[in-house]
C-alpha cells in the first residue's frame, strides 16, 4: 500500500486555503501540512532570505515525508523560489500563482486590484501575467503584512475588529482609478481564510484565489495514482510552541490531527 503523501508547505496557516479544496478533490490522499512557523512571515523578508532558506526546507521536508507532490502553498515563496526547488527535488512541484487570468475573466469594469504580500506584488512577475491574461484592464496592487498576520489570529481564535480589513482595502481602493475595481485577487494564501471578513468591507466586489486551480493542477499531476484510503495528515512546524499547539483545533477541523516538529 503506497502510503505517501501530498505535502504542502507554506511560511504559516495560509495554505490551508489551498488544502481546503485540494482535500475535497482528493478526500483519500494522505497529507502532510508543513507552516516554517520559525521563519514566519515571508512577506516582509529579503529574495535572498526566502531563496536561501524554502528550497532546504523543503529538501529535509521531502526526505522525512517521502511526498509524491510538493505544493508551495505561498505566492511569495512560489515567486521567488519554485524554479531552484523543481531544479533541487526529483518529484512534481507546484507552485501558487496570482489568479489574474480568472479576475479578467470576471471584471466587467476591467478594473482589477491584486492583494498580497509586498514581496508578491512587486515582482515582475505580475506584470507578466497582467500583461498575459489582463491586457485590456487596469491591475493595480496593494502589498499587506497586516491582513497577513489578522488571517493567522483568526485561526488562532484572536478577535480581529472589522474596520481593519477596510483599512486594508483602502490600499487597493484609494489608488487612482480604485474605486472601480469590481474584482479583487487573493494573492497570498492568507487572505482567502479572511475572504468572509474582506467581502463584508467591500460589498458588490468578487474576489478570486489560486485553490481551486491548484487542486485542477494535483489531481491532474495525481491521474492513476492509488491512495491507501485513510486520508488525514499530519502537520509540521519549524517551531512548535505554544503558539502554534494554539493551532491545534483549526488544523484538527481540516483534517491534521497529529502536530510534529520539524
Ligand atoms: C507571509 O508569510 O508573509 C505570507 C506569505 C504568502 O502566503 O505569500
Amino acid at each position: 500500500m503506497d502510503t505517501r503523501p501530498i505535502l504542502f508547505f507554506d511560511s504559516g496557516v495560509g495554505g490551508l486555503s489551498i488544502v481546503g479544496p485540494a482535500r475535497a478533490a482528493l478526500p483519500d490522499a494522505p497529507f502532510v501540512y508543513a507552516a516554517d512557523s520559525a521563519g514566519f512571515p515571508y512577506g516582509t523578508k529579503s529574495e535572498a532570505e526566502i531563496a536561501a532558506r524554502v528550497p532546504v526546507l523543503l529538501g529535509r521536508l521531502a526526505e522525512r515525508y517521502r511526498p509524491r507532490l510538493i505544493v508551495i502553498a505561498c505566492n511569495t515563496a512560489s515567486t521567488i523560489a519554485l524554479p531552484v526547488v523543481r531544479a533541487a527535488l526529483d518529484l512534481p512541484v507546484v507552485g501558487t500563482v496570482p489568479a489574474i487570468k480568472p479576475a479578467a475573466l470576471l471584471s466587467k469594469t476591467r478594473t482589477i486590484g491584486v492583494l498580497g504580500t509586498e514581496a508578491t506584488v512587486r515582482q515582475a512577475y505580475v506584470d507578466d501575467l497582467a500583461a498575459k491574461f489582463a491586457g485590456d484592464c487596469t491591475v493595480l496592487r496593494y502589498g499587506s503584512a497586516a491582513l497577513v498576520e489578522m488571517a493567522e489570529a483568526k485561526l488562532h481564535g484572536r478577535p480581529v475588529a472589522p474596520e481593519r480589513y477596510a483599512a486594508v482595502l483602502d490600499g487597493l481602493f484609494s489608488q487612482p482609478g480604485g474605486e472601480r475595481i469590481d474584482v479583487i485577487v487573493n494573492a497570498c494564501t492568507h487572505f482567502p481564510l479572511v475572504e468572509a471578513e474582506l467581502a463584508a468591507a467591500a460589498p458588490g466586489v468578487r474576489f478570486v484565489d489560486g485553490g481551486p486551480g491548484i487542486a485542477r493542477r494535483i489531481v491532474h499531476l495525481m491521474q492513476g495514482e492509488s491512495w491507501s484510503g485513510a486520508g488525514g495528515g499530519i502537520a509540521v512546524f519549524t517551531r512548535l510552541g505554544d503558539d502554534e499547539c494554539a493551532l491545534g483545533p483549526a488544523l484538527a477541523v481540516r483534517g491534521f490531527a497529529r502536530i510534529e516538529q520539524l
